[in-house]
């Protein structure tokens, strides 16, 4: 599995201790920035990362800003992006199985580094169940074709 991370200024530390897990995991990621807790702008650092795992270049995405929210937002608007918002290890798991959700997004300035590695590796572990929730994927990718 090939991973690509982002996170802006505000997940930035919870990001250096995501890559430390992947890194332990032996999984292969990408950093896609930011380097440093400067100031910067999360949608300059969301959507390359999204474009890059929309065009099928990593299999899974973590970005990673103060809430979680903002990068989520700016994830979800690349064309085939499943941004999914998770502070917990059941809506991680869930994501996965019944949103197929490609990219996970975390709050630095919400949970502690312990919670979240946790749910990252609940995620990258995780399988989408199929069945009727292919049903309402596909409800989402017909309306994206529509619409993009
Ligand atoms: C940056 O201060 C903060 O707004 C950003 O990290 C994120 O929380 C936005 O949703």
């Amino acid at each position: 599995m090939k991973v690509a991370i982002a996170s802006d200024h505000g997940g930035y530390e919870l990001k250096q201790k995501v890559i430390e897990f992947l890194k332990n995991s032996k999984i292969e990621f990408k950093d896609f920035g930011s380097f440093s807790t400067e100031s910067v702008d999360y949608p300059d650092i969301a959507i390359p990362c999204a474009e890059a795992v929309a065009k099928g270049e990593y299999d899974r995405g973590i970005i990673i800003c103060g809430t979680g929210i903002g990068v989520c937002i700016s994830a979800n608007k690349v064309k085939g992006i499943r941004a999914a918002l998770c502070h917990d290890v059941f809506s991680a798991k869930m994501s996965r199985r019944h949103n197929d959700a490609n990219i996970l997004t975390m709050g630095g300035r919400v949970i502690g580094s312990g919670h979240a590695l946790c749910i990252v590796k609940a995620w990258l572990e995780e399988e989408f169940d199929g069945g009727r929730h292919k049903r309402r994927i596909d409800k989402i990718k017909s309306y994206e074709e529509l619409s993009y």
